[in-house]
Protein backbone atom coordinates (compact mmCIF):
# COMPACT_ATOMS: atom_id res chain seq x y z
CA UNK A 1 0.00 0.00 0.00
CA UNK A 2 1.70 3.37 -1.22
CA UNK A 3 -1.07 5.90 0.74
CA UNK A 4 -4.10 5.21 3.01
CA UNK A 5 -7.44 6.39 2.27
CA UNK A 6 -9.54 8.38 4.52
CA UNK A 7 -13.86 8.74 3.76
CA UNK A 8 -14.61 12.33 3.42
CA UNK A 9 -18.38 11.54 2.88
CA UNK A 10 -21.24 8.61 3.09
CA UNK A 11 -21.39 7.90 0.32
CA UNK A 12 -17.73 9.05 -1.68
CA UNK A 13 -14.81 10.96 -1.81
CA UNK A 14 -11.74 9.75 -0.34
CA UNK A 15 -8.52 11.92 1.09
CA UNK A 16 -4.56 10.35 0.07
CA UNK A 17 -2.30 10.33 2.53
CA UNK A 18 0.92 11.95 1.71
CA UNK A 19 2.17 10.42 -1.31
CA UNK A 20 3.91 12.23 -4.45
CA UNK A 21 2.45 10.87 -7.60
CA UNK A 22 5.08 12.54 -9.73
CA UNK A 23 7.26 9.23 -8.33
CA UNK A 24 4.15 6.92 -8.65
CA UNK A 25 4.89 5.16 -11.64
CA UNK A 26 4.74 1.02 -10.93
CA UNK A 27 1.87 -0.72 -11.52
CA UNK A 28 0.38 -1.91 -8.16
CA UNK A 29 0.37 1.45 -7.30
CA UNK A 30 -1.17 2.66 -10.26
CA UNK A 31 -3.93 0.25 -9.92
CA UNK A 32 -4.64 1.02 -6.18
CA UNK A 33 -5.41 4.19 -7.62
CA UNK A 34 -7.87 2.76 -10.15
CA UNK A 35 -9.27 0.65 -7.30
CA UNK A 36 -9.72 3.50 -5.23
CA UNK A 37 -11.50 5.67 -8.31
CA UNK A 38 -13.85 2.44 -8.33
CA UNK A 39 -15.03 2.35 -4.71
CA UNK A 40 -14.59 6.33 -4.16
CA UNK A 41 -15.22 8.12 -7.65
CA UNK A 42 -13.44 11.38 -6.10
CA UNK A 43 -10.22 11.06 -5.12
CA UNK A 44 -8.10 13.98 -3.43
CA UNK A 45 -4.40 14.54 -2.82
CA UNK A 46 -2.73 17.29 -1.05
CA UNK A 47 0.89 18.90 -1.81
CA UNK A 48 1.76 17.85 -5.29
CA UNK A 49 3.15 20.41 -7.44
CA UNK A 50 2.59 19.10 -11.07
CA UNK A 51 4.08 20.93 -13.83
CA UNK A 52 2.02 20.80 -16.68
CA UNK A 53 4.09 18.32 -18.43
CA UNK A 54 3.92 16.05 -15.08
CA UNK A 55 0.51 16.24 -14.82
CA UNK A 56 -0.21 14.87 -17.74
CA UNK A 57 2.53 11.94 -17.78
CA UNK A 58 0.96 11.00 -14.70
CA UNK A 59 -2.51 10.61 -16.04
CA UNK A 60 -0.96 8.54 -19.00
CA UNK A 61 -0.06 6.30 -16.98
CA UNK A 62 -2.53 6.30 -14.62
CA UNK A 63 -4.98 5.33 -17.66
CA UNK A 64 -3.84 5.79 -20.81
CA UNK A 65 -4.81 8.25 -23.27
CA UNK A 66 -5.70 11.56 -22.67
CA UNK A 67 -8.68 13.83 -23.99
CA UNK A 68 -8.13 16.63 -26.62
CA UNK A 69 -11.76 17.72 -27.12
CA UNK A 70 -13.03 18.59 -23.77
CA UNK A 71 -14.34 22.63 -24.79
CA UNK A 72 -14.14 24.40 -27.92
CA UNK A 73 -10.44 25.20 -28.31
CA UNK A 74 -11.28 28.57 -30.36
CA UNK A 75 -13.15 30.08 -27.14
CA UNK A 76 -10.61 28.94 -24.55
CA UNK A 77 -7.45 30.33 -24.26
CA UNK A 78 -4.66 27.78 -23.69
CA UNK A 79 -1.31 28.14 -21.78
CA UNK A 80 -0.14 25.53 -22.10
CA UNK A 81 0.24 24.70 -26.14
CA UNK A 82 -1.44 21.94 -26.04
CA UNK A 83 -4.95 20.65 -25.95
CA UNK A 84 -4.76 17.83 -23.18
CA UNK A 85 -4.54 20.67 -20.91
CA UNK A 86 -7.61 22.31 -19.88
CA UNK A 87 -6.66 25.95 -18.54
CA UNK A 88 -9.42 26.53 -16.12
CA UNK A 89 -8.64 29.50 -15.31
CA UNK A 90 -10.32 33.18 -15.21
CA UNK A 91 -7.13 34.75 -16.37
CA UNK A 92 -6.03 35.33 -20.51
CA UNK A 93 -2.56 34.51 -21.91
CA UNK A 94 -0.90 37.43 -20.11
CA UNK A 95 -1.98 36.21 -16.46
CA UNK A 96 -4.80 39.19 -16.45
CA UNK A 97 -8.01 38.86 -15.05
CA UNK A 98 -10.32 38.35 -18.27
CA UNK A 99 -13.10 41.28 -17.95
CA UNK A 100 -16.74 40.76 -17.53
CA UNK A 101 -18.20 41.32 -21.13
CA UNK A 102 -15.23 38.73 -22.79
CA UNK A 103 -17.02 35.66 -24.43
CA UNK A 104 -14.31 33.40 -22.87
CA UNK A 105 -15.70 34.50 -19.44
CA UNK A 106 -19.18 33.50 -20.46
CA UNK A 107 -18.21 30.92 -21.79
CA UNK A 108 -16.59 29.06 -18.90
CA UNK A 109 -19.39 30.21 -16.51
CA UNK A 110 -21.25 27.11 -17.66
CA UNK A 111 -18.46 24.82 -15.51
CA UNK A 112 -20.98 26.47 -12.86
CA UNK A 113 -23.67 24.01 -14.04
CA UNK A 114 -23.89 20.76 -13.01
CA UNK A 115 -22.06 18.64 -15.86
CA UNK A 116 -19.50 15.66 -16.14
CA UNK A 117 -17.13 16.42 -18.84
CA UNK A 118 -17.04 15.83 -22.24
CA UNK A 119 -20.01 14.21 -21.87
CA UNK A 120 -20.68 15.78 -25.14
CA UNK A 121 -18.10 13.81 -27.25
CA UNK A 122 -18.14 10.47 -27.61
CA UNK A 123 -15.63 8.67 -26.35
CA UNK A 124 -16.56 10.88 -23.25
CA UNK A 125 -14.15 11.79 -20.46
CA UNK A 126 -13.41 9.18 -17.99
CA UNK A 127 -10.76 10.41 -15.48
CA UNK A 128 -10.46 14.03 -14.88
CA UNK A 129 -7.63 15.44 -12.97
CA UNK A 130 -7.45 19.18 -11.74
CA UNK A 131 -4.36 20.58 -10.11
CA UNK A 132 -4.62 23.92 -8.09
CA UNK A 133 -2.25 26.39 -8.89
CA UNK A 134 -3.67 29.49 -7.52
CA UNK A 135 -6.72 30.01 -5.26
CA UNK A 136 -8.59 33.39 -4.04
CA UNK A 137 -8.53 34.64 -0.73
CA UNK A 138 -12.75 33.63 -0.88
CA UNK A 139 -14.23 30.55 -1.38
CA UNK A 140 -14.20 29.14 -4.86
CA UNK A 141 -14.86 25.93 -4.19
CA UNK A 142 -16.40 22.96 -6.44
CA UNK A 143 -18.78 20.48 -5.29
CA UNK A 144 -18.73 16.94 -6.53
CA UNK A 145 -22.11 14.58 -6.64
CA UNK A 146 -22.26 10.82 -6.32
CA UNK A 147 -24.38 9.64 -9.46
CA UNK A 148 -23.97 5.88 -7.99
CA UNK A 149 -25.42 6.69 -5.03
CA UNK A 150 -28.22 9.05 -6.32
CA UNK A 151 -28.90 5.63 -9.05
CA UNK A 152 -29.73 3.68 -5.84
CA UNK A 153 -31.99 5.68 -4.54
CA UNK A 154 -34.36 5.95 -7.40
CA UNK A 155 -37.32 3.52 -6.60
CA UNK A 156 -37.77 0.31 -8.66
CA UNK A 157 -39.92 1.74 -10.85
CA UNK A 158 -37.83 5.20 -12.11
CA UNK A 159 -35.01 2.32 -12.03
CA UNK A 160 -37.01 0.06 -14.50
CA UNK A 161 -38.26 3.33 -16.58
CA UNK A 162 -34.83 4.20 -17.08
CA UNK A 163 -33.40 1.21 -18.40
CA UNK A 164 -32.07 1.51 -21.98
CA UNK A 165 -32.73 5.19 -22.86
CA UNK A 166 -30.47 7.18 -25.05
CA UNK A 167 -29.33 10.75 -24.36
CA UNK A 168 -28.42 13.48 -26.34
CA UNK A 169 -25.35 15.44 -25.29
CA UNK A 170 -24.05 18.96 -26.34
CA UNK A 171 -21.80 21.79 -25.52
CA UNK A 172 -24.53 24.33 -26.92
CA UNK A 173 -26.99 23.36 -25.09
CA UNK A 174 -25.35 24.11 -21.61
CA UNK A 175 -23.84 27.55 -23.22
CA UNK A 176 -27.78 28.17 -24.56
CA UNK A 177 -28.81 27.98 -21.38
CA UNK A 178 -27.03 30.81 -20.19
CA UNK A 179 -27.65 32.38 -22.89
CA UNK A 180 -24.18 32.37 -24.65
CA UNK A 181 -24.65 32.75 -28.51
CA UNK A 182 -22.60 30.62 -30.88
CA UNK A 183 -21.02 32.03 -34.56
CA UNK A 184 -21.45 29.82 -37.46
CA UNK A 185 -18.23 28.32 -37.24
CA UNK A 186 -17.88 27.59 -33.82
CA UNK A 187 -21.49 25.56 -33.69
CA UNK A 188 -20.04 23.50 -36.95
CA UNK A 189 -17.68 21.54 -34.33
CA UNK A 190 -21.38 21.10 -31.87
CA UNK A 191 -22.80 18.28 -33.12
CA UNK A 192 -22.96 16.08 -29.91
CA UNK A 193 -22.50 12.86 -28.49
CA UNK A 194 -25.48 10.17 -27.47
CA UNK A 195 -24.12 7.80 -24.31
CA UNK A 196 -26.93 5.41 -22.43
CA UNK A 197 -28.55 7.44 -19.30
CA UNK A 198 -27.76 4.32 -17.17
CA UNK A 199 -24.10 3.41 -16.97
CA UNK A 200 -22.76 -0.06 -15.23
CA UNK A 201 -19.37 0.80 -14.73
CA UNK A 202 -16.44 -1.74 -14.84
CA UNK A 203 -14.90 -3.56 -11.53
CA UNK A 204 -18.01 -2.99 -9.35
CA UNK A 205 -20.84 -3.51 -11.43
CA UNK A 206 -22.74 -0.66 -9.81
CA UNK A 207 -25.15 1.64 -11.96
CA UNK A 208 -25.11 5.36 -12.11
CA UNK A 209 -26.86 8.32 -13.61
CA UNK A 210 -25.40 9.86 -16.86
CA UNK A 211 -26.69 13.23 -16.72
CA UNK A 212 -25.38 16.51 -17.04
CA UNK A 213 -26.38 20.24 -17.84
CA UNK A 214 -25.26 19.56 -21.46
CA UNK A 215 -28.10 16.86 -22.08
CA UNK A 216 -30.19 17.99 -24.37
CA UNK A 217 -32.72 15.23 -25.20
CA UNK A 218 -34.01 11.78 -24.52
CA UNK A 219 -33.65 9.82 -27.80
CA UNK A 220 -37.38 9.27 -29.02
CA UNK A 221 -39.14 11.03 -26.41
CA UNK A 222 -40.36 14.42 -26.96
CA UNK A 223 -38.07 17.25 -26.73
CA UNK A 224 -40.11 18.55 -23.31
CA UNK A 225 -41.06 15.20 -21.50
CA UNK A 226 -37.17 14.18 -21.95
CA UNK A 227 -35.80 17.49 -20.22
CA UNK A 228 -38.40 17.29 -17.18
CA UNK A 229 -36.82 13.84 -16.61
CA UNK A 230 -33.22 15.07 -17.37
CA UNK A 231 -34.31 17.43 -15.14
CA UNK A 232 -35.51 16.12 -11.84
CA UNK A 233 -32.64 13.54 -12.49
CA UNK A 234 -30.23 15.83 -11.94
CA UNK A 235 -32.08 17.73 -8.99
CA UNK A 236 -32.80 14.13 -7.08
CA UNK A 237 -28.77 13.22 -7.48
CA UNK A 238 -27.79 17.02 -6.59
CA UNK A 239 -29.43 16.30 -2.93
CA UNK A 240 -26.95 17.88 -0.40
CA UNK A 241 -26.84 14.02 1.20
CA UNK A 242 -25.47 12.85 -2.26
CA UNK A 243 -22.70 15.97 -2.78
CA UNK A 244 -19.48 16.81 -1.23
CA UNK A 245 -17.89 20.43 -1.51
CA UNK A 246 -14.17 20.74 -1.85
CA UNK A 247 -12.35 23.67 -0.67
CA UNK A 248 -8.85 24.05 -2.64
CA UNK A 249 -5.58 24.85 -1.68
CA UNK A 250 -2.49 25.22 -3.86
CA UNK A 251 -1.29 22.54 -4.62
CA UNK A 252 -4.49 19.75 -4.24
CA UNK A 253 -4.76 17.46 -7.19
CA UNK A 254 -8.37 15.65 -7.29
CA UNK A 255 -9.25 13.11 -9.60
CA UNK A 256 -12.88 12.23 -10.45
CA UNK A 257 -14.89 9.39 -12.46
CA UNK A 258 -17.07 11.21 -14.87
CA UNK A 259 -19.10 7.99 -15.54
CA UNK A 260 -19.79 8.26 -11.47
CA UNK A 261 -19.98 12.21 -10.68
CA UNK A 262 -20.85 15.19 -11.47
CA UNK A 263 -19.48 18.46 -10.62
CA UNK A 264 -19.74 22.34 -11.16
CA UNK A 265 -17.75 24.74 -10.20
CA UNK A 266 -18.92 27.50 -7.38
CA UNK A 267 -19.59 30.96 -7.49
CA UNK A 268 -17.04 33.35 -6.36
CA UNK A 269 -16.05 37.35 -7.41
CA UNK A 270 -13.56 36.01 -10.76
CA UNK A 271 -13.71 39.63 -11.97
CA UNK A 272 -11.86 40.07 -8.87
CA UNK A 273 -9.56 37.59 -7.71
CA UNK A 274 -7.52 35.69 -10.09
CA UNK A 275 -8.34 31.14 -9.75
CA UNK A 276 -6.07 28.85 -11.41
CA UNK A 277 -6.46 25.44 -12.06
CA UNK A 278 -5.05 23.16 -14.84
CA UNK A 279 -7.71 19.94 -15.98
CA UNK A 280 -5.61 17.16 -17.71
CA UNK A 281 -9.18 14.68 -19.19
CA UNK A 282 -8.38 10.82 -19.91
CA UNK A 283 -10.80 9.43 -22.75
CA UNK A 284 -13.28 6.98 -22.11
CA UNK A 285 -12.14 4.42 -24.60
CA UNK A 286 -14.12 1.33 -24.14
CA UNK A 287 -16.78 3.23 -24.92
CA UNK A 288 -17.47 3.41 -28.56
CA UNK A 289 -20.64 2.83 -28.72
CA UNK A 290 -22.91 5.53 -30.48
CA UNK A 291 -20.25 7.55 -32.37
CA UNK A 292 -22.20 6.57 -35.63
CA UNK A 293 -25.27 7.60 -34.39
CA UNK A 294 -26.90 10.26 -36.53
CA UNK A 295 -27.37 13.59 -35.03
CA UNK A 296 -30.79 13.63 -35.64
CA UNK A 297 -33.43 11.20 -34.72
C1 LIG B 1 -13.49 21.30 -14.53
C2 LIG B 1 -14.55 22.05 -13.81
C3 LIG B 1 -15.00 23.46 -11.89
C4 LIG B 1 -14.23 24.41 -11.05
O1 LIG B 1 -12.31 21.58 -14.28
O2 LIG B 1 -13.84 20.42 -15.33
O3 LIG B 1 -15.70 21.91 -14.13
O4 LIG B 1 -14.59 24.59 -9.87
N1 LIG B 1 -14.13 22.84 -12.81
O5 LIG B 1 -13.25 24.98 -11.56
MN1 LIG C 1 -15.84 20.18 -15.60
Amino acid sequence: MSFSLKNLHAHFVAEASPVDLRQVADEDALSEIRSALDEYAVLVFHEQPFSAQEQMAFAQRLDGELHTKTGISALQKNRFGTEAIADISNVDESGAIIAPDDRRRIYNLANRLWHTDASFQDPGGRYSMLSAKLIPPVAADTEFADMRAAYDALDDEMKARLEGLIVHHSIAYSREILGFEFSENESAALEGACHPLIRRLPHTGRKSLYVASHATKIIGWPIPEGRLLLRDLIEHATQRKFVYRHTWQVDDFVIWDNRATMHRGLAFDDTKYRRELRRVTTLDINVRWGSRTPRHF
